[in-house]
């Protein structure tokens, strides 16, 4: 019970790991090009990581580019990014035995495709809106299905499934878990997925938001994920300095 509501000096390091985490994307960001292994982003992330004294990858990066985003688990990190693809990186770093948990999407060349960005515009919509129903007041079960429906409203949008198909599908079943399918929060702390039990979100705790859309007939995967201190009336992002919005995006890759 002592692990879901952070200590001052608890959220201090996780903070700190957080902006181990934001540092490591930058230079991810300018080593990015076409042709470039997985694996080489990856090292970038290690030389950061080891350079600011942190201790250890909080996991093992995912680093995939092109289809291999639509694989949840992906790690081998040993393709080749190809011109056109976009790449999705999760990470995280462990200071001090406190994780942080991020997830970026970004084009190989630098420039987002249309495509990319509508799919990624979409993800980033849910991040913002989901990420505001983090506070105090809400279940977890409730955040959960509210980020769904967040979600399921984007597929549409996206033109992946209709309304009409929605009103027919099986309750059971929701037609939405072909694109999206995992939960988008879990407590970090000093572990990445740190212990639960998982009911009242409260003061105190810090958690993940990370929706994301999984478009595998387009070789196509985004995630986006930052890590939130649950305060009184709402939260406070602790990867706030990590670059988001896609003109920021682009600007750094490209300077
Ligand atoms: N890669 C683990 C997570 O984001 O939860
Ligand atoms: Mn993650
Ligand atoms: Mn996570």
């Amino acid at each position: 019970d002592l692990r879901q509501i952070k200590s001052e000096e608890e959220i201090k390091l996780i903070q700190k790991a957080a902006d181990i985490s934001v540092q490591s994307f930058l230079r991810v960001l300018k080593a990015t090009k076409p042709n470039i292994k997985e694996y080489e982003l990856e090292a970038e992330l290690s030389y950061n990581l080891i350079k600011s004294g942190g201790t250890r990858h909080a996991f093992k990066p995912i680093v995939a580019s092109g289809k291999n985003a639509c694989a949840l688990h992906y790690n081998a990190n040993d393709n080749t990014c190809i011109d056109g693809e976009m790449i999705l990186m999760d990470f995280g770093v462990c200071y001090a035995n406190y994780n942080s948990d991020t997830t970026r999407c970004f084009p190989v060349n630098g420039t987002f495709s249309e495509r990319q960005k509508e799919v990624y515009n979409s993800v980033l919509y849910c991040l913002k809106e989901g990420s505001k129903m983090l506070k105090p007041g809400i279940s977890h079960v409730e955040y959960e299905k509210n980020m769904a429906c967040l979600v399921e409203e984007q597929l549409v949008k996206l033109g992946l499934i209709s309304a009409e198909d929605i009103s027919k599908q099986d309750p059971k079943k929701p037609l939405y878990k072909k694109y999206f399918m995992h939960g988008t929060a879990h407590h970090i702390g000093l572990d990445v997925h740190d212990v639960g039990p998982y009911k009242a979100i409260e003061p105190g705790m810090v958690f993940t938001c990370e929706p994301g859309i999984y478009i595998a007939e387009e070789n196509l995967g985004c995630r986006l994920e930052n890590d939130y201190l649950i305060t009184k009336n709402g939260n406070i992002n602790l990867t706030e300095a990590m670059p988001i919005e896609i003109n920021d995006i682009e600007r750094i890759m490209n300077s």
